[in-house]
């Protein structure tokens, strides 16, 4: 049997440095627990940009249809804010998650117990946090038509149009549901169908779907501005939050600071499930490219680490090397190991992007 297939796309700003310490976690899957991978890697946004005139090339994208799961880093920065729409990198990223039909992303919120005083909310208010979101990816605002900057008479108009199908709603339910049986079996959807039409429509078919299929998970409902509120108040009353993709972008990098920092949430995103029975997948850091720390040794590799734990979980059935790397990332916050972003408590060793993957390699091998 050949090995499973991965692509690594680094991408820009700190996206590189972070799969640094990736690339050696899945070196030692390889050295250690005879997980080997045929990993291949290629160039995705504002980098794909300077070598191509595009933030994708077409054989990249036509590669990672063909692989076992994809592996990103993160995508853009301040030299490329001023390119047309079309050729953003963020295109690059948006391309990849429509043409592989990345509908559901998961976005899980965990805190760990040694970063629990760090976050900017109470102690009580986080410590053993375990949430995840949902997030509709390939539709919604961020694909809907029409979109464009237009004259209207003497002035100009931005226009982008919120858009859900009744199918590509009860997709993402159905993932929700599904991922929240395996948890503590609650769902709570978020819409503003209080002023949005395609948010009553959400509510329609998420409760549809709900009474039809999965009536044994407890379903709540939220408006996304008050779920906002209460993710802030009271984290710990949700397991699953199922929402479009704008709302989905917001609410994930505000669950992101429960748990201390954006340096440490990992994303899955999948979409259905290719011949071998494997979902089409790509899994990245929920953080951005971080240009103004790029290339100084400052950028928490955790979360890209965790991404790949995704990886194994989902995309390769290995939910035991993933808990692995989790328990890994757990010990060496233990020993009071931080990288820059997560710096200011006393008694803590503040420790660089390559001395942090070092020490979680180091974890691996003493689990053994
Ligand atoms: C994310 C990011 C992306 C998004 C950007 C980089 C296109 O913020 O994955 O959350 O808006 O989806
Ligand atoms: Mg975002």
């Amino acid at each position: 049997m050949s090995n499973p297939s991965l692509l690594i796309l680094p991408g820009d700003g700190i996206g590189p440095e972070v799969m640094a310490e990736v690339r050696k976690i899945i070196t030692w899957m390889g050295d250690k627990r005879d997980l080997t991978f045929d990993v291949s890697e290629d160039l995705v946004g504002g980098c794909a940009y300077d070598k191509h005139g595009v933030p994708l090339h077409d054989d990249t994208m036509a590669h990672a249809q063909e692989v076992d799961a994809v592996l990103l880093g993160a995508v853009g920065g301040p030299k490329y804010d001023d390119l047309d729409f079309s050729v953003k990198p963020e295109r690059g990223l948006l391309r990849l998650r429509k043409e592989m039909d990345l509908f559901s992303n998961l976005r899980p919120a965990q805190c760990f117990d040694a970063l629990a005083d760090f976050s900017s909310l109470k102690k009580d208010v986080v410590a053993g946090l375990d949430i995840v979101i949902v997030r509709e990816l390939t539709s919604g605002v961020y694909f809907g038509e029409p979109r464009g900057i237009f004259k209207e008479g003497n002035e100009r108009v931005g226009v982008n149009t919120q858009r859900y199908t009744e199918s590509e709603i009860a997709r993402v339910a159905r993932s929700a549901f599904e991922l929240a049986r395996k948890r503590n079996n609650k769902v709570c959807s978020m819409e503003k169908a209080n002023v949005m039409e395609s948010g009553q429509l959400w509510r329609d078919v998420v409760t549809e779907i709900h009474a039809a299929e999965y009536s044994d998970v407890e379903l709540s409902h939220m408006y996304a501005d008050a779920g906002a509120m209460q993710l802030c108040r009271w984290p710990k009353q949700f397991d699953v939050i199922v929402t479009d993709n704008l709302f989905g972008d917001m609410l994930s990098d505000m669950a992101a600071m429960l748990t201390g920092s954006l340096g440490m949430l990992p994303s899955a995103s999948l979409g259905v499930p290719m011949d071998n029975g494997r979902p089409k997948a790509l899994y990245e850091p929920v953080h951005g490219s971080a240009p103004d720390i790029a290339g100084q040794g400052k950028a928490n590799p955790i979360a890209c680490i965790l991404s790949f734990a995704m990886a194994l979980r989902y995309s390769f059935d290995r939910g035991d090397e993933a808990e692995r790397i989790e328990q890994a990332v757990e010990t060496v916050l233990a020993d009071g190991l931080r990288t820059a972003d997560l710096l200011g408590e006393e008694g803590v060793t503040p420790v660089s992007t390559s001395e942090m993957g070092d020490a979680i390699v180091a974890a691996l091998d003493a689990s053994l």
